[in-house]
């Protein structure tokens, strides 16, 4: 079996992914659209990295044979030797189909296709290959290097094999996999982002500022951060976005977005990655 680790998109949790992958031993493949936003995706590892050199956590030898693991590239067709590919590209369901298409056209019939996605349904991206039993949702938590869980999501037609090899796989690369079912927002944002919301509605209405907020879930509920500083940590975009899934999953009304979440992303403000959300960074 090859040991090629793939990874599709070099952003917040894709570059977390591959430097993960790279140091548990395997070759990376790390894919994504253009070629700044691989070496954005390269030197981010290289400064979480550098953090554990500095801790003398890693040597500098470690951390440089890392880094010769890893393989960018923009074409996806260097994907064809991968034994997984995992798909961390952004989190629109008709970009995910599209990559997930195409992966599955590339790989080798056996290889497995995983997902990052927060929300989207593991069932969908399934059904639009020609392995939906190969096909699993594997959602790592940001920051990815230090996130003990990955939640493992099983779809309709996810084989027991497949979620076998990816629940060893998960181990392999120092996490711990958690297993759930496939429902809009898994188990983690189903029950994350509701509280994220509701934290924004209360800052909408006035009820107390972003400070209180947050002081608030730290000091009483011992939250190593604040919902609305979480929020800007995660992205709003992908919080709005997690807010539409559950929204149009359940069709309840319970899960509608805040009006003031809209507006900021709107804006433009998504948080600590464009240097404004709730907070300015
Ligand atoms: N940010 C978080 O805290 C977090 C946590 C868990 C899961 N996720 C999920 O992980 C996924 C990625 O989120 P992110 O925060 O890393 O986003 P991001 O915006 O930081 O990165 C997305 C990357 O995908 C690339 N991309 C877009 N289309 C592509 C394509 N066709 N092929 C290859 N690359 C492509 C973009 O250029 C970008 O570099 C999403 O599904 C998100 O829901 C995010």
């Amino acid at each position: 079996m090859s040991e090629v680790f793939g990874v599709v998109g070099a952003g917040t949790m894709g570059n977390g992914i591959a430097q993960v992958a790279a140091r548990a031993g395997f070759d990376v493949v790390m894919r994504d659209v253009g070629q700044e936003f691989l070496e954005r995706g390269m030197k981010a590892i290289d400064k979480s990295l550098q953090r554990d050199v500095d801790k003398e956590r890693l040597s500098k030898d470690e951390k440089s044979a890392i880094i010769r693991r890893i393989c960018t590239t923009t074409d996806i067709g260097a994907l064809s030797d991968a034994f997984i590919v995992v798909e961390a590209v952004t989190e629109d369901l008709a970009l995910k189909t599209e990559v997930f298409r195409a992966l599955d056209d590339i790989v080798t019939s056996n290889a497995i296709l995983a997902s990052n996605t927060s929300s989207i349904s593991i069932t969908k991206l399934g059904a639009v290959t020609r392995r939906p039993d190969k096909v699993i949702g594997m959602h790592f938590m940001n920051p990815v290097p230090v996130m003990k869980l990955v939640e493992l999501i099983r779809g309709a037609a996810t084989s027991d094999q497949t979620h076998e090899k990816t629940r060893a796989l998960s181990e392999n690369l120092g996490k711990i996999p958690v297993e759930c079912q496939d429902s809009p927002g898994f188990i983690s944002n189903r029950v994350l982002m509701p509280m994220i919301n509701e934290a924004i509605f209360a800052l909408y209405e006035g009820v107390a500022t972003r400070e209180s907020i947050d002081g608030i879930m730290k000091l009483g509920m011992n939250h190593p951060m604040g919902p609305l500083a979480l929020a800007d940590f995660i992205g709003l975009d992908v919080c709005l976005a997690i807010m539409n899934v559950l929204h149009d999953g359940f069709g309840d009304p319970k899960y509608r977005p805040c009006p003031l979440l809209k507006r900021y992303v709107d804006a433009g403000w998504l948080g600590k990655k464009s240097a404004r959300g709730f907070y300015e960074y």
